[in-house]
C-alpha cells in the first residue's frame, strides 16, 4: 500500500484509539498524536507492536505540527491519511465562561485542523492522493446547552471540511466529516451522571455509541471504495439528531 501512513490526532485514547487500531487492521502504519497522557501512549505503542507510533505535541501549535509532520514522514513514510480527531471540552454556559475556555476549545478543536492540513495537504497534492477525515460532533450540528465553544468549533469543522473538499477534489484527495453522537469515552465519562442520563433518554436506540462504531466509518472513508465520497457529513448518533 502506497502512502500508507495515517496520522490520527488524539489517537491513543477514546474514539481516536479505536480509529488508530482500525487503520492498523486495514494495513496502515499509524502515527498517533497525543499531548497529555504518556501512559496511554506507551500502552498504544506496546500493543500495536511496531505498527503504531505515538508522537507527543500540541496540535494547537502550528510550528509543532509542521516540525512533527516532517519527522513522521522522515521516520515512517508518506502520509496518506489524516484524521483530525483531537478535541477537548470546557463546558459551561456562555454568561459564565472565561475567555480562556473559548480560546482553548477553538484552538485545540478547530484551529488544529488548519495547522495539520496546512502542513500535510501540500504533500498530498504533490502525490495526487489523500484521505482527510475530520471528527466533528452531533453538538456541532444541533448545538448543546453549555457548549457554545465546543458547538462552534465542531460546526466550524463541517464548513472547513466542505471548503477543503472543493479545493482538493481534483487532486485525488477526499475530505469528509464524521459527527459522532454520545460515545462511551473518557470525555463523556467526565459528565455529571444525571446530565448524561438525561441525554441517553434522548437517544432513540437507547444507548451510547461505541468508539469502534466510529472507527468503522473512518476506516471505510479511508478506503479506495470511498473515492466518490467527499465533502460529506456523516452522522452516527443513534438517531438522536437527524440532520
Ligand atoms: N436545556 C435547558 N436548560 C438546561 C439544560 C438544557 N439542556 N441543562 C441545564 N439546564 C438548566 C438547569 O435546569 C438549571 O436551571 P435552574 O438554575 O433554573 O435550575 C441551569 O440550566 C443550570 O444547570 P446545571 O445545574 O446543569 O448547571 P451547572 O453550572 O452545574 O452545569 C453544564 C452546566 C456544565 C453546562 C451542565 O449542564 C452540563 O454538563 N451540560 C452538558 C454539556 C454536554 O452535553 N457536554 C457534552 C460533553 S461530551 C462531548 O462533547 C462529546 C460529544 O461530541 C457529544
Amino acid at each position: 500500500m502506497e502512502n500508507n501512513v495515517a496520522v490520527v490526532t488524539g489517537g491513543t485514547r477514546g474514539i481516536g484509539l479505536a480509529i488508530s487500531q482500525a487503520l492498523i487492521h486495514e494495513g496502515h502504519t499509524v502515527a498517533a498524536v497525543y499531548f497529555g497522557n504518556n501512559e496511554a501512549a506507551a500502552k498504544f505503542e506496546k500493543e500495536t507492536e511496531g505498527k503504531g507510533k505515538a508522537f507527543k505535541f500540541d496540535v494547537a501549535n502550528y510550528n509543532a505540527c509542521e516540525k512533527n509532520c516532517e519527522e513522521i514522514e522522515d521516520k515512517m513514510g508518506a502520509i496518506g491519511v489524516l484524521v483530525n480527531n483531537a478535541g477537548i471540552t470546557r463546558d459551561g454556559v456562555l454568561h459564565k465562561m472565561p475567555l480562556e475556555n473559548w480560546h482553548d476549545v477553538i484552538e485545540t478543536n478547530l484551529t488544529s485542523c488548519f495547522h495539520m492540513c496546512r502542513t500535510i495537504v501540500p504533500r498530498m497534492r504533490e502525490r495526487g492522493h489523500g484521505r482527510i477525515i475530520n471528527i466533528s460532533s452531533i453538538n456541532g450540528q444541533k448545538g448543546q446547552f453549555g457548549q457554545v465553544n465546543y458547538s462552534a468549533a465542531k460546526a466550524g469543522m463541517i464548513g472547513f471540511t466542505k471548503a477543503l473538499a472543493l479545493e482538493n477534489a481534483a487532486k485525488g484527495i477526499t475530505v469528509n466529516a464524521v459527527c459522532p453522537g454520545y460515545i462511551e469515552t473518557d470525555m463523556t465519562s467526565m459528565m455529571k451522571q444525571e446530565v448524561l442520563d438525561s441525554i441517553i433518554r434522548q437517544i432513540p436506540v437507547s444507548r451510547m455509541g461505541k468508539p469502534d462504531e466510529m472507527a468503522e466509518i473512518v476506516s471505510f472513508l479511508c478506503s479506495e471504495n470511498a473515492s466518490f465520497i467527499t465533502g460529506a457529513t456523516i452522522s452516527a448518533n443513534g438517531g438522536q439528531y437527524m440532520a
